[in-house]
């Protein structure tokens, strides 16, 4: 396959989880893949260390990868902190103040920078979250950066169309990452695991497909959709117990 055969990307939070398969798949498909992230890729990818929170280490990694590559066809800004179990009451403002700066700001900061240093035909994709979509209890902080990311997905897409760049999302349902992985009997696997429709819980190689097709010219008219690949979790629940009413038979 060489979908992406000539292109440049730039994956914020490649090196674990979601990121490190969506690396591999760009990488397969023939791109030529940097990563930005505050820890370096298993494998020796091309990695370029940075703090996505701070708008100049994110344009210091545009900067380098476009001076070695010399053009950027894709970003994802893909990486995130997933605080969850925290309540509305716990949420100090720090924790508020980071998730926003690392989730939402450095998605909003990819999309001021791809307008200034991508290529047109350039594709941004942004991973956000079914619970920007759907209420759920106990992570809002998380689950209002995700909204936001949704909504900068369609504004940016909008303003970055007359530079010739699509503004997508995908937004993933659970996925068994060491985000999820990495928490000792995690509850949310199996409670995940009772609703959602199709029934199980992905790996990132499930969802990293997703990605590719929206970084390929084959989505060329596709920009400002926010995709959910999560087995139906947002459409709605898996079982819902109801008495059809006394007149039917
Ligand atoms: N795993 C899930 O169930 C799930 C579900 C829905 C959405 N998502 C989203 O998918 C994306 C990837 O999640 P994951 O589960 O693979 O996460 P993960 O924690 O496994 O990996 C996240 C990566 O981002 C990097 N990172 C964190 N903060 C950073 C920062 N400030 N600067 C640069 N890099 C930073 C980490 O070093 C790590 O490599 C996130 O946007 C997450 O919100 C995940």
């Amino acid at each position: 396959m060489s979908r992406l055969a000539g292109k440049v990307a730039l994956v914020t939070g490649g090196s674990a989880g979601l990121g490190a398969a969506i690396c591999t798949r760009f990488a397969n498909a023939g791109a030529d893949v940097w990563v930005a992230d505050l820890d370096p890729p298993v494998d020796a990818g091309q990695y370029i260390k940075t703090d996505v929170s701070d708008r100049d280490q994110l344009e210091a990694a545009f900067l380098k990868a476009l001076k070695i590559a010399g053009r950027i066809d894709l970003l994802v800004s893909n990486a995130a902190i997933q605080p969850h179990g925290i309540t509305l009451d716990d949420t100090t403002p720090e924790l508020l103040d980071r998730v926003f700066k690392v989730n939402t700001h450095a998605v909003f900061y990819g999309l001021q920078l791809a307008g200034c240093y991508m290529a047109r035909g350039g594709s941004v994709i942004n991973t956000s979250s079914f619970v920007g979509k759907i209420g759920v209890p106990n992570c809002p902080s998380y689950a209002a950066s995700k909204a936001a990311v949704d909504h900068l997905t369609r504004v940016g897409a909008i303003e970055l169309a007359s530079k010739g760049i699509r503004v997508n999302a995908v937004a993933p349902g659970l996925v068994m990452t060491p985000a999820v992985t990495g928490i000792p009997d995690n509850p949310e696997i199996g409670f995940m695991h009772a609703r959602i429709p199709m029934g199980r819980i992905p790996s990132p190689d499930e969802i990293a497909p997703v990605f590719e097709f929206l970084a390929s010219d084959e989505a060329s008219f596709v920009t400002g959709a926010v995709i959910p690949v999560d087995g139906g979790v947002a459409a709605g629940w898996k079982e819902y117990e109801l008495k059809p009413p006394t007149w039917w038979k």
